[in-house]
């Protein structure tokens, strides 16, 4: 059996901030599901509440960071979903609170910790670490020459956690043994996520064409170059959505669960099941109400769900579009948090036209279940989108994606079959796709069927990717890549 470690900095249900946080909690399930001893691994944080769950002392050790002896405490615990092993490092000074660098080099440095001493009498044959929280992983490997592999993988390249060297002292580590840019040692700057790609055996990312366009000046975020010389050794693997807990939130949240749920449901369900049609229309008329919009079942709703976020979410291609719309011909429901000054840009629309724009910003997953169910169409502008999962989870629940042509969005939606994908990164592209969707909502109706019900089919299930990392694996252990 292949025993890999999970390293990772959010898990749902413990700590959620993004889609990480729904990968780190289904992939390793659905590795376990194919035979794999897959264990998480991730800080205590003072904000995680285990309530019930029951926790197993599973050793302590000591670490040495910043010159002091500090104490780690390894709490096992089952992912209440899941129930796939996870490891929570306490360590109140460095782990209780997510800061970067300290928190970031503190867990990595224990996690070799934790195998070169054999804490857990457990040991793994790969690391597979993601994101920059776990880049210095791979480093500390090679540099304290543990027999064990490391795979990286990106999930947002945009994120490289670049800090001052001094974390190198504090770790004790040499200065020579990075890879620092001339420029970046002038600025004293290490980078998290560099270092993690040059030194792991392997990076994937999270969809073959995000994987085609890191390496590029245009999506590389001044990394291209350094990926380029891993040529070779570096991945796509599309993402999954889980479908069972997909089903179990929909028929937990949704107020009038519909046909979509063709997957097993943990849950009793008591209640009646829609077909689609009635459903999205009953759901649509309750959310209208919950969030004070015109109320009829003859206006489309179209939503966005994210992060409000302008670099990569396409906040500002959207803002721009719906100053101009004319908003009587569609409803817009905008969920989620980020950058103040947009939200402020958003919310004054929404006092403009109080029946037709809702604004919520805030993350309420029982919301965005119902905003799902409720919505027409779901609108995904990003600039760049490593993978998304927002699309599949929309599609999942028969609502139809508006993307812009970039990364997994590409990998996810076929264009005019289960969604609409516009080519140029631009308000009007966006505008005409949704002048398209609209025209196809209300003027051919067996169309829009069409389409609802091949989204609804399409298989994002993760068994598939389960299934490439597994291989990704076995070749890695067996040396044949
Ligand atoms: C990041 C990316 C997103 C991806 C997610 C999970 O949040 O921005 O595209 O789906 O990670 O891999």
């Amino acid at each position: 059996m292949i025993k890999i470690l999970f390293a990772v900095w959010e898990l749902d249900p413990f700590i959620k901030v993004g889609g990480l946080g729904d990968v780190a909690r289904s992939l390793p399930a659905a590795l376990a599901d194919l035979g794999v001893d897959i264990r998480v691994v991730l800080p205590y944080y003072k904000a995680i509440r285990l309530g019930r769950i029951k926790k197993n002392f599973a050793g302590e050790f000591k670490l040495d960071y910043g010159g002091t002896l500090e104490k780690v405490e390894i709490i096992e615990v089952a992912n209440p979903i899941t129930m796939i092993p996870v490891y929570l490092l306490r360590n109140d000074k460095y782990l209780g609170v997510a800061h970067h660098p300290d928190t970031f080099a503190f867990f990595d440095k224990a996690i070799i910790k934790i195998i070169s001493e054999n804490v857990l009498s457990w040991l793994p044959e790969i690391i597979h670490c993601n994101d920059l929280h776990t880049g210095l992983i791979p480093l500390l490997v090679r540099e304290n020459k543990i027999g064990v592999k490391t795979i990286l993988t990106i999930h947002n390249l945009s994120y490289q956690g670049k800090a001052s060297v001094d974390v190198l002292d504090k770790l004790k580590m040499d200065q020579t043994k990075c890879h620092l840019e001339n420029w970046e040692i002038e600025n004293k700057k290490l980078n998290f996520l560099m270092e993690g790609i040059i030194h792991a055996d392997i990076v994937t990312t999270v969809s073959p064409t995000y994987a085609k366009e890191i390496m590029t000046e245009e999506f590389g975020c001044g990394l291209e170059e350094v990926l380029r010389g891993k040529e070779g050794r570096v991945f796509g693997i599309l993402n999954g959505i889980d479908n069972n807990w997909r089903s179990n939130s929909h028929t937990r949240y949704v107020k009038y669960p519909y046909m979509s749920l063709k997957y097993k449901t943990s849950e009793n369900i008591q209640a009646k099941i829609y077909n689609w049609e009635e459903g999205k229309m009953k759901n649509k008329l309750y959310l209208q109400k919950k969030l004070g919009l015109k109320k009829g079942s003859s206006i489309p709703m179209l939503s966005f769900i994210g992060r409000i976020d302008p670099n990569q979410k396409g906040i500002d291609i959207l803002h721009k579009m719906v100053r101009k719309a004319n908003l009587s011909e569609y409803e817009l429901v905008i969920l989620g948090t980020g950058n103040q000054s947009w939200e402020e840009r958003f919310q004054w629309l929404g006092q403009f036209y109080p029946d037709n724009v809702s604004c919520n910003f805030k993350f309420d997953e029982k919301l965005a279940n119902q905003i799902y169910a409720a919505s027409d169409f779901i609108l995904i502008p990003s600039k760049f989108e490593p993978c998304g999962l927002i699309q599949m989870i929309a599609m999942f629940y028969g609502t139809l994606p508006i993307a812009h042509k970039t990364g997994g969005l590409i990998d996810s939606i076929k264009n005019n079959v289960n969604g609409f994908i516009f080519d140029n990164y631009s308000s009007e592209a966006l505008e005409n796709a949704v002048q398209k969707a609209l025209f196809i909502w209300y003027q051919d109706k067996p169309r829009y069927k069409t389409m609802v019900e091949s989204a609804i089919e399409s298989d994002f299930s993760w068994r598939v990717s389960a299934k490439q990392y597994l291989s990704l694996y076995q070749e890695l252990i067996n040396n044949t890549l």
